[in-house]
């Protein structure tokens, strides 16, 4: 039997994180898979430390990314570069995971081509293309051109149906983020930063912040840090830690309204496990990110989204998470009920991931499997507890 060879593409932090597990189940299957990993490098620094926890070394690293890169550059690069790849490599399969520039032009690439795309976390949607911006358009693009969709969830997969998509090619397998916490987590964790380590022996309870989405620079990002910072003011017996995402357009916003309050901790991006396991002993999490969303309610940790919407409805349904939007006062007074009214912390604080339950990575290989006529199984569905 010839292997078929699998071509996986990455190049942002959240995207890696995911498509990680992935990669190491794939070792597990030689005889019937070469896999080839492309990293478009559109995150240099957040990629490498990504690429380090999981030790993943790419076989083709396309180094595409600029400070400030504007959409257009990016694509324009992603596009020649994976093409190049293509030509060479002549894949059977490529992979694409989530909403990224990466992912979207990376799918278009392998269709111009004609070599079928398989989409990890497929059928997110929010159905408003500003929001988020421009992952909303990203999906769907992907979506349009993906001939397997792994759905992370049954939402997942009704959107897709309800854009027609043939539902013999939709698979609910849960979504890998889960599957990486399995590698992640662990009692006892040594902080790799000697700044963390002090801070969590301070024993405050810690307020862990991250924002970087584009739809949310300028006017509302900086709502959402003057909220941060009332806070940071009114309780300090709290402490913030806020890894700061490394776009300077990011950082002009957030440093000005934050750097001078002693109970806020404005980091480095700090690598995966730091981060993770930082989640797991926060007392509670604000956040614009898709993947922190996911991630949270493992532990319990309630989350506010600082998103006006999400394509990521589950955990709100399941109470661990919140939208709350940016508007400043409505950031502050959500958050300071959670510290203040105890019966609501508890009602937020439910250990239930509607996100997966590890096993999605090895589903999505028996798929594949299946795909290309290796085996005849049927695969087990995921369903949340
Ligand atoms: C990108 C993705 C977004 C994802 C996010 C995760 C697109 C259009 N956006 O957004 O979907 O949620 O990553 O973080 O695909 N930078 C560095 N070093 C790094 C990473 C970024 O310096 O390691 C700076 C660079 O100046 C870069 C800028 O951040 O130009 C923006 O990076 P880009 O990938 O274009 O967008 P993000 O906002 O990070
Ligand atoms: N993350 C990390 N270090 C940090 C902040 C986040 O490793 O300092 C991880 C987090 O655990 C999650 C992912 O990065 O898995 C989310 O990435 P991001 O918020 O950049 O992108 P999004 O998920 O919004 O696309």
């Amino acid at each position: 039997m010839n292997p078929k060879k699998i071509a996986i593409v990455f190049g942002t932090r959240p995207d890696t994180i995911k498509m990680a597990p992935l990669i190491l189940e794939f070792q597990n299957y030689p005889e019937y898979f070469k896999v080839i990993t492309i990293a478009t490098a559109q995150h240099r620094q957040m990629l490498d430390q990504v690429l380090d926890v999981f030790k993943i070394k790419p076989d083709y690293d396309l180094d595409i990314m600029s400070s400030k890169q504007t959409l257009a550059t990016l694509t324009a690069r992603i596009i020649t570069g994976i093409d190049e790849i293509l030509e060479i490599e002549k894949p059977d399969m490529v992979l694409v995971q989530g909403d990224t520039s990466t992912t979207c032009i990376a799918s278009l690439a392998a269709f111009y081509r004609q070599i079928p795309v398989g989409h990890v976390e497929a059928g997110l949607r929010t159905n408003d293309k500003a929001n988020p911006f421009p992952e909303e358009i990203n999906r769907r693009i992907t979506g349009c051109i993906t001939d397997l969709h792994f759905a992370p969830t049954e939402t997942a997969r009704q959107a897709l149906l309800k854009e027609n998509t043939d539902p013999k090619n939709i698979f609910v397998t849960g979504n890998t983020v889960v599957d990486a916490l399995k590698y992640s987590v662990v009692d006892n964790f040594q902080f790799t930063i000697p700044e963390l380590t002090k801070i969590v022996d301070q024993k405050k309870k810690i307020i862990l912040v991250t924002m970087h989405r584009r739809e949310n620079w300028g006017k509302p990002m900086e709502g959402a840090c003057k909220a941060v910072k009332r806070l940071a003011e009114k309780h300090p017996d709290f402490a913030v830690v806020f890894p700061v995402h490394l776009n300077p357009i990011v950082r002009e916003v957030v440093y000005p309204i934050l750097k001078d309050l002693p109970n806020v901790h404005l980091i480095e991006p700090l690598d995966y496990l730091d981060f993770v396991n930082l989640m797991a002993k926060s007392y509670m999490i604000l956040t614009d990110s898709g993947g922190v969303q996911e991630e949270g309610p493992h532990f319990g940790v309630p989350i506010l989204v600082l998103r006006y919407v999400t394509e990521r409805p589950d955990a709100i349904d399941f109470g661990t998470v919140k939208l709350v939007g940016l508007d400043e006062e409505t950031i502050y007074s959500t958050a300071l009920q959670l510290i203040e009214d105890k019966a609501e912390y508890t009602k937020m604080s439910n250990a239930v991931n509607p996100y997966g339950d590890g096993l999605s990575s090895l589903r999505s290989i028996k798929i594949i499997m299946n795909y290309f006529g290796f085996t005849n199984e049927t695969v087990e569905e995921f369903h949340p507890r």
